[in-house]
Parts: C-alpha cells; sequence; structure tokens
C-alpha cells in the first residue's frame, strides 16, 4: 500500500487527479471505476480543467460507476448519474456511450445487477477504481455486514448512511432506502485501487487500513490488495 498525505484537500484532489491522469496517458483506452460523494469532486474538476488545457482526453475512456441509488431517474439532480454528469462528463470528451451508471429505475433489479456485472466482465474488468469512504468503512455502498457480496447487489442503506447522507438531500425523508452498488468482487479485482480520503475520515482510514480485515468495516478488504494507493488529506 502506497499512503500519501497530503497538506489539504486542495492537495488531495490534486494528488488523486494525477494518479487517474498518469494512468490515461499511459492507456487512453482505460476502463476506469468512478465514485460520487464530495470526496471526488475536487479531483474530477482537476481533470476536466487538464481536458479544457488540452492536456487530457477522454475519447477512448471507459468509465463505471459503483453505485446509484434505487428510485432516482437519471434526470434526478439527487441521482449519482446527474452527479457524473455533472462533475465530469459534460466537461470532457467522454463518448457518453461508454459511461456507466447502474440503472436506478430497473423494474428487475437482479436482472439489472446481472447485467451490471456481465457489463464490467465484458470490459475485462477494471484499470483504476477511484474510492471514497462512508464514515461506517462502506466502499460503494457495499455496508458493513457479516459477510461479504461479490457481486453487483440492491442493498438496503444502513441508518448510518442514511443520516450522513441526508444531507445531500431535501430531507432525511426524501432520501432513498435501497441502492444498487457493485460488489466487492470488481474492485477487489481492479488492477489498481484509488482510496481518496478527506481529514475528517482519519478514523476510520485507521480502522480499515491498520485493524482487522472483516466486511463489518468493509473498506478493510482493500488491505487483500496489491495496488492500493490511498490520499489522506491532513486538513
Ligand atoms: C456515498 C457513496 C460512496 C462514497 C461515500 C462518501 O455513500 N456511495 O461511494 O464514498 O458516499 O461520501 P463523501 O465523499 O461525501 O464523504
Amino acid at each position: 500500500m502506497l499512503l500519501i498525505e497530503t497538506r489539504d484537500t486542495e492537495e488531495m484532489s490534486l494528488r488523486a487527479a494525477e494518479q487517474i491522469a498518469a494512468l490515461l496517458t499511459l492507456k487512453r483506452d482505460a476502463v476506469l471505476g468512478l465514485a460520487t460523494g464530495s470526496t471526488p469532486i475536487g479531483a474530477y474538476a482537476k481533470l476536466a480543467q487538464w481536458h479544457k488545457e488540452n492536456a487530457l482526453s477522454f475519447r477512448q475512456v471507459k468509465t463505471v460507476n459503483l453505485d446509484e441509488y434505487r428510485g432516482l431517474s437519471p434526470q434526478s439532480p439527487d441521482s449519482y448519474r446527474w452527479f457524473m454528469n455533472h462533475h465530469l462528463f459534460q466537461h470532457v470528451d467522454i463518448d457518453m456511450q461508454n459511461t456507466h451508471v447502474p440503472n436506478g429505475l430497473a423494474e428487475d433489479v437482479r436482472e439489472e445487477c446481472a447485467r451490471y456485472d456481465a457489463l464490467i466482465e465484458s470490459l475485462h474488468g477494471i484499470d483504476l477504481q477511484l474510492l471514497g469512504i462512508g464514515m461506517n468503512g462502506h466502499i460503494g455502498f457495499n455496508e458493513p455486514a457479516s459477510t461479504i457480496t461479490l457481486e453487483t447487489h440492491c442493498v438496503t442503506l444502513s441508518e448510518n448512511t442514511r443520516e450522513v447522507n441526508a444531507a445531500y438531500f431535501a430531507s432525511k425523508d426524501a432520501m432513498p432506502t435501497e441502492a444498487i452498488t457493485m460488489g466487492m468482487r470488481p474492485i477487489l479485482q481492479a488492477r489498481r485501487v484509488l482510496l481518496v480520503a478527506a481529514a475528517n475520515k482519519r478514523g476510520i482510514i485507521e480502522k480499515a487500513l491498520f485493524g482487522p480485515v472483516t466486511p463489518e468495516v468493509p473498506a478493510s478488504l482493500l488491505q487483500l490488495h496489491k495496488r492500493l494507493t490511498v490520499v489522506l488529506a491532513r486538513s
């Protein structure tokens, strides 16, 4: 594991964006696993800026996002599809057909989960998986549990996650209770994992990286990954 501690969140975003840009320079048709939440916003802004300055192209890049709320349409500003379009995809030269987010409106959720796993497989896996971390150690929406779920699945969001993420919604009641999330298999099989965390996540980062490996702290499973880079802001 490579642990990069940064002075602040500005530098955290820069370091994270540099890792992604370096990969895209070496492999123009990379498959990126992408994340939502407040943590990666600054890194996405840097990537958009470098694209604008003609330093970076996403023309051949393919992306698969970690998760999506159930019941939200792609047009909903609370959906992760909207988040990705708004924070990254609209600002770069990516082919929108090559961007993938689980369909939160799928009627048959099992079929949607199977479709998403088959899609990731058809892309031959993920070159770099970008991750944030939940306050309870969740990655994507792989919530603390007694067992590991490997496949894409529908999850009932934990009380903790609903409380923390309610901040992004008009009220806690407006927040969906379920989500579709990539399972642990494609995350752990990604050729590289880039975990990014602001200073308020220091406690859970320490627990995940230096505590016991357990599905009760889903991010702790990343200790098993060969090429894990963690970017952690000091303030
Ligand atoms: C959500 C997402 C996660 C993300 C987490 C942390 O729950 N499903 O992928 O890592 O939020 O969000 P934030 O970066 O806003 O703290």
